[in-house]
């Protein structure tokens, strides 16, 4: 029997891969200046550096928008011949990069090259009047990329080839703080390898695992391991689906997708519930609320907690507990056409875990939504 808690197994993870912390998110999107709005307005985030024709840069144009310490980067192509089009043309607008704050760029990938890691992009140097950020970057799972990125050295906004971006449209934030966690989803039979190559390649530890016996509805199923850092400051659960009744909301999103990637970012906040209202107000939609007999049976579930009740069953905010403490979360609905990358709000009351106990509610949710685009 497994007894250790989560930060007991991360104590167990390698530590020739130092990482401070995600750095940035870069998704590719069809609409950049379309996309940067939404985000700005939605989700509350502030703009931050852009780079494109504007800076010298002839085939893209990326904007960086920030909040706490999450940056997110938009990028979209200016013409057919660049292979982010074809990108997007397959996987619709999706996360490309989950960058790691790491102190040796250079290190990192010789590091994970020696271990089996495939070469995305080999260390660079880039330099402008600000300093140098030294980069790197290998291949995960899909068509995901991992760049390890080194500012110790740079003073500038965001890294060379970017300008600060002014805007005379800044709405307030949302209370989102950092990235708690992404999660992937890779295809059938492809948890395992996936895992082993955290392990072997990044030096991870997987600290929590679900079989599809302990997540699954009437309907559908999936499995899920949870792979951290040995400081735990950048998690990524991989889901794999599993044979249900009718189809798992995993395998709907690889059709979609057309392969495997990231299935949503998890972002922390300090006051769930005024970063949840905020974000309805400005139109982030929600999975629905469990039904009633959720709330009822929370204080049995998960013991005394710090909120009220109420305002947590109006938005239908979701409880969960561990061993170290509990959390709050609720999930976005896609935040795009494709059912596939959507959002986690996260609230941590000293919980470690990610939410196991709210699973069957929350697949019930998806699958609802499921059902209603007639792919379930
Ligand atoms: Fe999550």
């Amino acid at each position: 029997m497994d007894t250790m808690t989560v930060s007991q197994k991360m104590q167990q993870a390698q530590d020739f891969l130092p990482i401070n912390g995600t750095d940035y998110i870069e998704m590719y999107v069809g609409n950049a200046k379309q996309s940067a709005h939404f985000y700005k307005t939605a989700f509350g985030f502030q703009s931050l550096a852009y780079a494109g024709p504007e800076t010298g840069v002839r085939d893209r144009a990326s904007y960086v928008l920030q909040q706490g310490k999450i940056r997110l980067v938009l990028t979209t192509p200016l013409n057919s011949e660049n292979p982010i089009t074809q990108h997007i043309a397959k996987h619709g607008d999706g996360v490309k990069i989950l960058a790691l704050w790491v102190d040796d760029a250079y290190k990192a990938y010789e590091e994970t090259m020696k271990r089996g890691a495939k070469s995305y992009q080999e260390p660079i140097t880039l330099k402008d009047e600000d300093g140098e950020v030294r980069m790197s970057g290998i291949y995960t799972y899909g068509e995901t990329v991992h760049m390890f990125v080194e500012r110790s050295n740079y003073k500038g906004t965001f890294m060379p080839g970017y300008k600060p971006w002014k805007s005379s449209y800044n709405p307030t934030d949302t209370g989102l703080l950092y990235v708690d966690h992404c999660v992937g989803n890779v295809g059938w039979n492809r948890m395992n390898p996936t895992i082993k190559w955290y392990e072997d390649v990044m030096g991870f530890v997987n600290i929590l695992s679900f079989d599809d016996k302990q997540i699954n509805t009437e309907y559908s199923a999936l499995m899920s391991k949870v792979m951290s850092n040995g400081n735990g400051f950048v998690k990524f659960p991989i889901n794999e689906p599993a044979e249900g009744k009718k189809k798992s909301q995993i395998e709907e999103y690889l059709d979609f997708y057309e392969g495997e990637g990231v299935q949503h970012i998890a972002v922390a906040t300090n006051d769930i519930v005024a970063t949840v209202k905020a974000l309805m107000a400005r139109g982030v939609e929600f999975l629905d609320a469990p039904p009633a007999a959720y709330y009822e049976e929370l204080p049995t579930r998960v013991g005394k907690i710090d909120e009220d009740m109420a305002p947590l069953q109006e938005l239908g905010i979701l409880v969960d507990c561990d061993e170290e403490g509990y959390l709050l979360q609720l999930f976005t609905k896609p935040v795009e056409d494709r059912p596939t990358l959507f959002f986690e709000i996260i609230q941590r009351k000293g919980a470690k875990s990610f939410g196991a106990g709210n699973f069957k509610a929350l697949f019930e949710s998806i699958e609802k939504e499921q059902a209603k685009r007639g792919n379930l």
